[in-house]
């Protein structure tokens, strides 16, 4: 079923450790590898020895005896599986690995890998609610860590409420549905640009567009679903994170370039951010005052970096396949065609935004499809069918270029 699928499996101090050897044979019931690190902590209810009889491997403690005497260094157990799965998840790991400790062999591994992370949380439910546990989760959410529950129910400490780990059943489905959603992008990179940018005047105010990052964040989630590895370079947006999905947020057009070029190398590059055009010239370092006389600032503009023509036109590090959005008030096509020889994308995808389409915000878009010698019309669609329609097109194309 799963052979060759290999998790990594970091189990942390809660009494639901004691859950873990189950989990452990049932992920094997379906061929799939597991290595176990299990911290101080988690040893206290769980034993190295139920966990190394359950899935035939050693497990593994202290950062120290992985050393060259060992035939595993804590790099390479980290980066050797294709799923790091952290169950039972303290508020201890949480925090670490939101804030980058590395002080024991669990938290090496998870700052060291390369691969997904999914966490089981499970905690008493003051310790779920803190502000401080919603926030680390919120981080390593933004980071494109998976979450699985926790749920509500009776606690060993007498309490009730969210904080239980769920049922050893239910992250076995999540591991597999993970494997299961090997996709036509998988094993490709991708890097998304969504939202508007706001480019300040002061200290408290700044420049902005209608841009809701409905369009780009769903991009973001379908080119996830259909495998690739998705980054999200966003704007200002009230947008949900979309889920298996690194998220990266910015404010202004030059944070966005930045954060873009050091998202390269990747495979396939979609710009549906609303970049702003212009930014003023010399930010006021104090909030601008009215001074009485009736005068009104003159704001200097300057041209932000185009980020789309800059990444099509990377020296070394051009992604395969570079796609662009033009949003046009007229002449819709001619426009399109012009930006796209202009910025030297691949794709681009016109879209009619005059305020009569209701495309700016709103739920819907139509748009051409605008290729070197192609130009497609597509119906009038959902900005989620959108974005799935392009992922396809983007699937088909990738696998074309690799034939
Ligand atoms: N874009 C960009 N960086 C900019 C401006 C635009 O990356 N500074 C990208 C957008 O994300 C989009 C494409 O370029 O993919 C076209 O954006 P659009 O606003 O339609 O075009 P502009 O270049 O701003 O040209 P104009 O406003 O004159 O139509």
């Amino acid at each position: 079923m799963y052979q060759k699928k290999r998790i990594l499996l970091i189990v942390t101090g809660g009494i639901a450790a004691y859950k873990t050897p189950e989990l452990v044979r049932r992920l094997r019931e379906r061929s799939i590898d597991v290595q176990c690190i299990l911290t101080k902590a988690a040893s206290e209810f769980v034993t190295p020895l139920a966990l190394s009889a359950v899935s035939s491997n050693p497990v593994y403690q202290d950062l120290f005896e992985l050393d060259e005497s060992s035939d595993m260094g804590h790099i390479q157990l980290s980066r050797n599986a294709d799923l790091v799965v952290v169950a039972p998840a303290t508020a201890d790991i949480i925090a670490k690995a939101a804030t980058g400790l590395a002080n024991d062999l669990a938290s090496t591994a998870l700052l060291a890998t390369d691969k997904p992370v999914m966490m089981s949380p499970a905690m008493n439910v003051r310790m779920w609610d803190h502000p401080a546990t919603q926030n680390n989760l919120q981080t390593l959410k933004s980071r494109g860590v998976t979450m699985i529950g926790p749920e509500e129910g009776d606690m060993a400490c007498g309490e009730h409420g969210m904080g239980r780990m769920v049922d050893p059943m239910d992250i076995v489905d999540a591991v597999t549905n993970f494997f299961d959603q090997d996709g036509p992008l998988t094993g490709k990179k991708a890097l998304v640009t969504s939202g508007p940018t706001h480019e300040p005047i002061d200290p408290v105010r700044y420049i902005a567009n209608r841009s809701s990052g409905k369009q780009g964040h769903a991009i973001a989630a379908e080119l996830a679903k259909l495998g690739a590895d998705v980054t999200l370079v966003s704007g200002p947006s009230q947008q949900p994170d979309p889920t298996s999905v690194k998220v990266i947020k910015i404010e202004s057009a030059r944070d966005m370039l930045a954060a873009c070029e050091n998202s390269l190398p990747c495979d396939i590059a979609v710009f549906a951010a609303a970049v702003a055009d212009w930014r003023v010239d010399l930010e006021a370092e104090q909030k601008l005052k009215k001074d009485g006389t009736g005068q009104i600032p003159d704001l200097k503009l300057t041209e932000n970096p185009d980020i789309l023509a800059t990444i099509s036109q990377h020296p070394d590090k051009r992604p395969t396949l570079v796609i662009g959005f033009a949003a046009e008030t007229e002449h819709v096509i001619e426009h399109a065609q012009a930006k796209r020889e202009r910025k030297k994308c691949d794709w681009i995808i016109a879209n009619d935004v005059s305020p009569a389409t209701n495309t700016f915000g709103g739920d819907e878009n139509t748009v051409h499809l605008i290729a070197k010698n192609q130009c497609e019309a597509w119906p009038k669609l959902t900005k989620s069918d959108v974005a799935k329609r392009l992922a396809h097109y983007i699937a088909d194309q990738m696998k074309e270029e690799q034939a």
